[in-house]
């Protein structure tokens, strides 16, 4: 399949060219196909929600496993009463939170076929404030379900680039947006029965922020440990094995050892002449040699908006390890944690020097 690639150097003012590919987008979308489009979490792989033919083709795309359901896009939040039973909750979160990084667990209606929920009775609604993801909906004029844009088992695309690598020659379009800017997948929560949230995967939306709007928020036993997934997760989403690159993944806790992150990583390299990789803050690059590969970040934000392209980065080095530091569970660390520990295989490793 040829791919038309379309570049949009300025998402926030959108050219004459850019509303044009859009429309253009829009119809493929419309009728059946399939594009690429970035949002401010990651990138995502566009289809009609109404089709059941371009749910398949999704999943084919990705070559991902069927019964992970795919979350459902809307360029305003009153939408989602098309195909979900719409609830004071949700509408209350939308107030706060949408358009932005948060999906929202509701029942689901007959509009959308089983093949996009995976045969839940549930659906996922989400409404991204990226504005070319915004105009792709409406110009599309039906909900868009898409997961992340990545090939199934890597890490979802957060450049231009990353998307274009997986997906050119397996749909009719993508469009380059640029970097998104969070970074890391939205925040997917389940309004429980009582008024309660239970968060199945952190992101953008913080915890912290639910709480401070006065929402008592529970986090699945998952998020942290994903060794708690069991056979039927609430979101079958935490059941594969996701964003692990072929590089070895060493999560660093160096708390309470008596030692720097950098030395920590120093001695276990010692004397062992592999390509390696760290992930570290600007003041600790000159630590390593120049031969080492080094993604800085200043803090959990810019950490979240590099991880992704850290982990690609590795294997695209071909490294064969790379260091990165156990992160904080607080504010957008959890979401970096709760993805870096399944790259990790589960494992923090605690030197003993
Ligand atoms: O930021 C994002 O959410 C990105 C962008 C493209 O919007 N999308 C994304 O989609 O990350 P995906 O398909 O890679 O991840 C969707 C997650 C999966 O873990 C899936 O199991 C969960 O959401 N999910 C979807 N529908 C669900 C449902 N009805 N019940 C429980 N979990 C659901
Ligand atoms: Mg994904």
């Amino acid at each position: 399949m040829t791919t038309e690639i379309y570049k949009i150097n300025d998402p926030a003012s959108l050219t004459d060219d850019d509303l044009l590919a859009l429309e253009r987008a829009g119809k493929i979308i419309r009728e059946g196909g399939l594009c690429a489009i970035p949002t401010e979490t990651v990138y995502g792989l566009g289809a009609s929600a109404y089709s059941s033919d371009a749910a398949r083709a999704v999943f084919e795309a990705k070559g991902r496993p069927s019964d992970n359901p795919l979350i459902v896009h809307v360029s305003s939040p009153a939408d989602a009463e098309q195909f979900a039973v719409v609830t004071d909750t949700y509408l209350r979160l939308a107030e706060l939170f949408m358009p932005g990084p948060l999906t929202v667990i509701l029942e689901k209606r007959d509009s959308i076929p089983p093949e996009v929920t995976g045969g839940l009775d549930t659906v996922a609604v989400r409404c991204p404030s990226h504005p070319v993801a915004s105009a792709l909906i409406k110009a599309a004029g039906v909900p868009v379900a898409a997961p992340s844009a990545n090939l199934s088992g890597m890490p979802s695309p957060t450049k231009g680039e990353h998307v274009i690598r997986d997906m050119t020659g397996r749909v009719p379009m993508i469009i380059d947006g640029g970097d998104c800017t969070v970074g890391l997948e939205s925040t997917v929560l389940r309004p429980l029965d009582d008024g309660s949230l239970k968060v199945l995967r952190p992101g953008g939306v913080t915890v912290e922020m639910l709480r401070e709007a006065g929402f008592t928020v529970v986090t699945d036993k998952a998020v942290t440990d994903p060794s708690a997934v069991g056979d039927r997760p609430e979101s079958p989403g935490m059941k594969y094995r996701h964003y692990a690159p072929a590089a070895e993944v060493v999560l660093l806790d160096v708390k309470d050892r008596g030692i720097s992150f950098a030395d920590a990583v120093l001695q276990m390299e010692e004397g062992r002449g592999r390509s390696f990789g760290v992930m570290c803050m600007p003041d600790e690059v000159e630590l390593f040699p120049k031969e080492a590969t080094v993604f800085s970040f200043r803090d959990s934000e810019e950490m979240a908006h590099t991880l992704f392209a850290a982990l690609r980065g590795a294997d695209f080095a071909g490294l064969s390890v790379i260091y990165v530091p156990l992160p904080e569970t607080d504010g957008l660390g959890l979401a970096v944690y709760n993805r870096i520990i399944r790259a990790a295989g589960g494992k923090i490793t605690r030197p003993e020097f």
